[in-house]
């Protein structure tokens, strides 16, 4: 194939890849930008297997039929509440590809016939050495969020050190590849060092930190991908590695910014071991706090005229949605202004409250992000928490030894009445108690997420 055509589908293809980066920022467009994104996907793929001289396509096949027989049923039944975990694995796919195709250009010919170019044995060692730590960290963070492995930070004694010297192998290897690179022991040797470094990298990351570290390890995933662009000469895969890259870190930005962690502590693996501490001591609720029934929260809304409905991880697990956007036309029709507080990590993932909520057919308008939302919670008569307890918690402002110190959250406290609806005083994943439950303002409505929309929707028509 002509290499005009070949660069001009690239083209084509890189430029989609931007357009599906813009579509996705809004959920109007969310759909749309997806397509895009596979589309420009298929076209690189399609261009590159006609463009290389491919000696036979039965091992590629095979990849596709095993791969898509393993990827459908998992993109088709992953409940939206592990998503992460499958974000993290897809993650650690890419980092393992970039490993494997530097490993196969020290051992096959693309390295001879670069004439032993520096740039690409510097791509082979960039490729190997983020590939992976991205392979095994992205396991070990796999392996922490559906529970294989405890969730808890674990680190060695002078751990930073043991990276430190980690990290100096990598290079060491590394510089050894570039000067001699007939030596491919330096390459196995820099993945193993690498693999190591991954994995002592997310060890000692537990807690609130690990959606930070997800979406890292998404944008290392995207630089170890276009180390491999440069190696196999392919722009398409450089520019849509930059891409994830940059994306990845930008959202590592602002999650950072979300849960008050600095980046450069992400970047050099030194997060505060996020382990769980009782800091205000689980006695905080005796005898203080206040339960309610759905007959008493629909006579709060019967003379409320604004509500702000505060969704957490519990509405996902409930699947209240499709209730809560009934609760709120009941409400509406009867004159009350209702809106969302969205926290950008309530839930699991980034952007989950917000995907529940446009599935249900929530006007996007609805959903007040944090820094909107929160100068409103004094002018609110009832505030209606669904399954959200961290995101809440004021501890992140009184308590400086408290895992999510520093993190700002939706000040609901400050509204005339808060109603939490949850099913028990249990704490949410940062493992702490949460002072609002016994607040004076706060009414507790212990429910199943969606079981106690659908009863206060019955109370507000008996009303
Ligand atoms: P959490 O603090 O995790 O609290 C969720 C609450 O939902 C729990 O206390 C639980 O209490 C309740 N719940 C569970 N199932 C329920 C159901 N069926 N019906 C009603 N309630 C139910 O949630 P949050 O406030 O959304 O905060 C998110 C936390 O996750 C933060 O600490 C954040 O750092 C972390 N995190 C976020 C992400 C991203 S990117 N969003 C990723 C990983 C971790 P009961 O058991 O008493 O019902």
């Amino acid at each position: 194939m002509p290499q005009v055509i070949v660069n001009l589908a690239y083209l084509v293809a890189s430029i989609l890849f931007i357009l599906s980066l813009k579509g996705l920022t809004h959920p109007r467009t969310a759909v749309r930008g997806n397509l895009m994104g596979a589309a420009g996907m298929l076209l690189a793929i399609v261009v590159t297997l006609l463009d290389r001289a491919i000696v036979s396509y039965d091992l590629i096949i095979a990849g596709l039929v095993v791969g898509s027989a393993a990827g459908i049923p998992m993109a088709l039944k992953v409940p939206m509440t592990a998503m992460p975990q499958l974000i993290a694995l897809f993650n650690g796919f890419g980092g393992g590809a970039s490993v494997l195709v530097a490993g196969a250009a020290v051992t096959e010919t693309i390295l001879i016939a670069s004439g032993f170019s520096t740039q690409v044995t510097v791509s082979i060692a960039a490729s190997g050495i983020v590939g992976a730590v991205t392979f095994w960290g992205s396991l070990v963070a796999f392996g922490k969020l559906q529970g294989f492995i405890s969730e808890k930070s674990r680190s060695l004694p002078a751990h930073q050190l043991w990276n430190g010297l980690l990290g100096a192998a990598c290079l060491a290897l590394a510089a050894w590849l570039v000067v001699d690179p007939t030596a491919t022991l330096s390459y196995w040797g820099l993945v193993l060092a690498s693999s190591l470094l991954g994995v002592m990298l997310v060890m000692p990351i537990g807690g609130a930190d690990m959606p930070v570290v997800i979406s890292l390890l998404n944008s290392y995933s995207g630089i170890a991908a276009a180390a491999t662009g440069f190696v196999l000469s392919n722009n398409a895969l450089i520019i849509a590695g930059a891409l994830v890259g940059a994306s990845g870190i930008i959202l590592t930005r602002i999650m950072c910014r979300a849960m008050n962690r600095s980046l450069t502590n992400v970047l050099f693996g030194v997060m505060a071991p996020a382990e769980r501490t009782s800091a205000a001591g689980e006695d905080i609720y005796a005898g203080k706090v206040k339960a309610t029934s759905p007959e008493e929260v629909a006579m709060l809304f019967d003379t409320a005229r604004r509500v702000v409905v505060v969704p957490g991880y519990g509405l996902a697990v409930a699947q209240a949605q499709h209730a809560v956007r009934d609760l709120a036309s009941a409400l509406e029709s009867r004159g009350v202004i209702v809106e969302y507080g969205i926290h950008p990590v309530a839930g699991r993932m980034p952007g989950h409250m917000n995907v529940l909520l446009a599935d249900a057919n929530v006007p996007y308008e609805k959903l007040k992000d944090m820094d909107e939302i929160n100068s409103t919670f004094a002018q609110t008569d009832v505030v209606l928490v669904i399954g959200a307890n961290d995101v809440v918690n004021p501890l992140a402002r009184t308590d400086a030894s408290s895992p999510i110190a520093g993190m700002p959250i939706l000040e609901v406290d400050k509204a005339k009445t808060v109603v939490v609806m949850k099913r028990s005083l249990s704490p949410g994943f940062a493992g702490i108690p949460n002072p609002l439950f016994a607040a004076d303002n706060t009414l507790m409505l212990f429910a199943d997420g969606k079981k106690g929309v659908l009863e206060l929707i019955a109370a507000l028509k008996e009303t």
